[in-house]
């Protein structure tokens, strides 16, 4: 993909790859017209994760009007739109085909072209929908962390990325949730974690950094999960909860840190970028920034978690490099991006 966004382009976005039913409005893939999202998390809590039959349901009963809220709040009509985006993978099957025939359908009916977008690809592209995005020069690093990817990648242009590690087993977002569980705490456990650490000591436990000597930049938490369970077993009575949660988040954020820091130097990047719902943990985004001397650039809490405006913003940079999908484009829950 080339690096033209002279084109002027108004984006209709929608995101339903989880359990979050969202649309946006994006004008030249840099500035929110609006950016609407109806999320469940109140309805998975019971469950205490995400229950994707549940899920499907409720995008079901309110994609429309969270497109129609979207459209107004942008102050526009559909015939203003250039073109309607929508995240087409990763995600659960159920969730992202509403979203799907949803856009096919307004594409169709409005006569508008059409983009199947990858979510991993979306949350990158939160960083374009920053003040930061006029200073963004390539090559860059780029940290997806989310409730199902923990993904490193080198950006050397728009739309061009090579995958340098990933998680091998737990994503990190799921790590947090899991733990989250194990503490009881509320679900989500990554936010629920991010503030119970805040009065615990990182040092109480000394729970294990996988990988931490291994060459490459692959990630594994599972073993840090299993490590926190192990620890829970041992009390009889509720367990140092702020202690746990603050040595947990210590040894993910140590991991992933490390892993970055040592991929940005090998290969020279102007910037680390982190994205995805778990860039929104603060012992994250402040040792990233303290280990490197280079910009380290993080999106505003609301563009971390799942949201439309993201999806919009890739969207855009396709679009304006002639990419147009047809209707027959299907859903691709384990979507690869590089
Ligand atoms: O990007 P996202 O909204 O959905 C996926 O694409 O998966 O990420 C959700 C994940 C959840 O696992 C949630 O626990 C985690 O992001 N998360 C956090 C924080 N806020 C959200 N993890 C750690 N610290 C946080 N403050
Ligand atoms: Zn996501």
């Amino acid at each position: 993909m080339q690096t033209s966004s002279a084109q002027m382009t108004r984006i209709l976005a929608i995101e339903t790859s989880c359990d979050e039913t969202a649309a946006a409005v994006v004008e030249n893939g840099a500035r929110i017209l609006s950016n609407v999202i109806a999320s469940q998390i109140d309805l998975h809590a019971q469950y205490g994760g995400v229950f994707p039959e549940v899920a499907s349901r409720r995008h079901i009963e309110v994609i429309y009007p969270v497109i129609e809220q979207a459209v107004r709040e942008a102050y526009i009509g559909f015939d203003d739109l250039d073109c309607i985006a929508v995240t087409r993978g990763p995600g659960l099957v159920g969730s992202l085909l509403v979203g799907v025939n949803a856009a096919k359908g307004l594409a169709l009916a409005r006569n508008k072209p059409f983009l199947g977008i990858n979510h991993i690809e979306g949350h990158i592209y939160s960083l374009w929908l920053t003040d930061a995005a006029p200073d963004i020069t390539f090559p860059l690093l780029t940290l997806v962390v989310s409730g199902g990817h923990t993904e490193l990648y080198l950006m050397t242009a728009h739309g061009r990325y090579q995958h340098l590690g990933g998680t091998l087993d737990d994503a990190a977002g799921e790590a947090f949730d899991k733990v989250g569980r194990l503490l009881g705490l509320p679900f989500p456990g990554g936010p629920a974690i991010d503030k119970a650490a805040e009065r615990g000591n990182p040092a109480a436990f000394a729970f294990p950094r996988a990988l931490m000597t291994d060459q490459g930049y692959n990630f594994s938490f599972s073993g840090l999960k299993t490590a926190v369970m192990r620890q829970v077993k041992q009390y009889n009575t509720r367990p140092p909860v702020a202690d746990l949660a603050a040595s947990f988040q210590a040894a993910v954020v140590e991991a992933l840190v490390t892993k970055t820091v040592q991929a940005a130097l090998d290969y020279g990047v102007m910037a680390v970028h982190v994205a995805g719902g778990v860039s929104a943990n603060r012992a994250l985004r402040q040792a990233m920034s303290a280990a490197l001397t280079i910009p380290v650039r993080v999106p505003p809490l609301f563009l971390c978690t799942d949201n439309a405006a993201m999806i919009g913003a890739a969207a855009h940079w396709h679009f304006v490099n002639g990419r147009r999908d047809t209707l027959d484009l299907d859903v691709i829950p384990s979507l690869q991006l590089a």
